[in-house]
């Protein structure tokens, strides 16, 4: 046996080769169980395909001249924002998400948006037939004349194809259903999935195309097939959201060609995902008036802030260990905070059950949300409410300390566009108050912030 056609066993979930079968030790260590390697025949020469020849010879850097029209806006501002500003031509953009999400949607309707600015626009389905696809077009509504839709799960014919159609966006439905004939593995393979994914790369910058690739995420929320194809890309997004909840975010986790923290908020309904401008708005929509646990925090996404509602439940514990439970807030972060509460304040809540949920399905991420949780907790501890025109902000440290926040100003911008009238900030940002028709109150320890609120 040659080394050309030897085998080699790969795993599956992170791309693991072993030139014997067996188990992933890589998986194993990483906590994820026993995971069978698949047999894969080597890949085929690089040599027998060829990238079309990137033009000249090295240049120096100051004599590169970026087009205006190298970036195109879709006219979908959510999604031109998570972008960077709109969809670079020859860019290779990854969707994730889980299935059912919303992601053939979202890009069916880019690729009706693409079509209006820069036609032609071809949407590969190796998922649905043409009439599945048409169905979900006519539901929203598009007939786009410069969109092309096809059908095909074979990538060597959808290359034939991109030299006469001549695309200058390209939707692939999903990479993990199209297959290069020439390698021996299954579609939704490590192996298929990567190759797919490079010639689908060297086809985009060789040519010039927008390229959107959908990607199907595993039980565990990472990409599914190798990470690789999350390297060789440019740009990754998630879309994300409950599937009982109508709101859906985008978020980039990886974007060359702008900045990762941005998200894009749209609303599923009848006419498929609709932009939601006003996030804070919608998610304080429901707010209960002066309910004891519910308290407002700001969240930066971004350069965007956002304002959601912390709710948390202190109920007595029944029996045994007193649980934790932690909806759209981390986990660990919430029991640290709930520690400092019980030896920096005196609150017992080792006898409590304690539930945190961010409502409406929301999501808080940042440090900056902390004084909202400890005072979401104590709120409901104490069953007195926090007033309902409050919006608070800070990092809570383990001493109890109460610790800057970075974007006061937009924070405190937006509290006071969505009729927010005071403000509880780490004492260091008071002044930062002054140019909003807010009333700024400084505090500088947990304590504090408890005297300040819940009297
Ligand atoms: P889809 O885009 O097919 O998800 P994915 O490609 O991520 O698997 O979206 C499927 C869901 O979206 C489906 O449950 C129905 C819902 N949906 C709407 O609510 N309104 C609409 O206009 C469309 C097209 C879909
Ligand atoms: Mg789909």
């Amino acid at each position: 046996m040659t080394a050309r056609d030897a085998s080699v066993y790969r795993c599956q979930q992170c791309g693991y080769a072993s030139p014997k079968p067996g188990t992933c030790p890589d998986c194993l260590r990483a906590g994820a169980g026993y995971i069978q390697l698949v047999e894969e025949r080597a890949a085929p020469a690089r040599g027998a395909w060829r990238a079309p020849a990137a033009e000249g010879r090295p240049r120096p850097l100051r004599d590169i001249t970026m087009e205006p029209h190298d970036r195109v806006r879709t006219g979908i501002g959510e999604l031109d924002r998570v972008l960077g500003g709109g969809v670079v031509r020859g860019s290779l953009v990854l969707v994730g998400g889980d299935p059912g999400i919303g992601k053939s949607t979202l890009l069916l309707q880019a690729a009706r948006a693409l079509a209006q600015v820069t036609p032609p626009v071809l949407y590969v389905s190796a998922e649905e037939s043409a009439a599945q696809v048409k169905m979900r077009a006519d539901r929203l509504g598009i007939a786009a004349d410069g969109l092309l839709l096809w059908t095909e799960t074979d990538l060597a014919a959808v290359q034939v194809q991109l030299d006469d159609v001549k695309p200058r966006a390209l939707v692939v439905d999903s990479i993990q259903t199209v297959f290069l004939p020439e390698l021996e593995s299954a579609p939704g393979s490590v192996a298929q999935v990567r190759e797919c994914g490079a010639r689908l790369m060297m086809l985009a910058k060789g040519l010039g195309i927008a390229t959107f690739l959908v990607g199907h995420v595993t039980k565990e929320g990472a990409l599914a097939g190798p990470r690789v194809l999350e390297h060789l890309v440019d740009t990754v997004l998630y879309l994300e959201g409950e599937s009982h909840h109508a709101y859906r975010v985008l978020r980039a986790v990886k974007n060359r060609f702008g900045s990762t923290n941005e998200i894009g908020v749209f609303q599923m309904g009848e006419g498929g995902l609709a932009e939601v401008t006003n996030p804070s708005e919608f998610f304080l929509a429901e707010r209960p008036g002066d309910a004891p646990g519910s308290v407002i925090v700001s969240s930066l996404e971004g350069t965007r802030p956002l304002l959601l509602e912390l709710q948390a439940l202190v109920a007595r514990a029944s029996f045994g260990t007193p649980r934790r439970t932690v909806l759209g807030a981390d986990y660990n972060r919430v029991c640290l905070l709930l520690a400092v509460l019980e030896k920096r304040v005196g609150m017992p809540l080792a006898s409590q059950d304690v539930f945190v949920n961010v409502a409406g399905g929301g999501r808080v991420t940042e440090p900056a949300a902390d004084l909202g949780i400890v005072l979401a907790a104590a709120s409901s501890y104490l069953d007195r409410p926090v007033p309902g025109d409050v919006v608070v902000l800070g990092e809570v440290g383990l001493t109890g300390e109460v610790r800057a926040v970075t974007g006061l100003d937009i924070r405190l911008k937006e509290a006071a566009a969505l009729g927010f009238r005071r403000c509880v900030v780490p004492k260091s940002g008071v002044g930062a108050g002054a140019k909003f028709p807010l009333e700024v109150r400084g505090v500088a320890t947990v304590n504090g912030a408890l005297e300040a609120l819940l009297g």
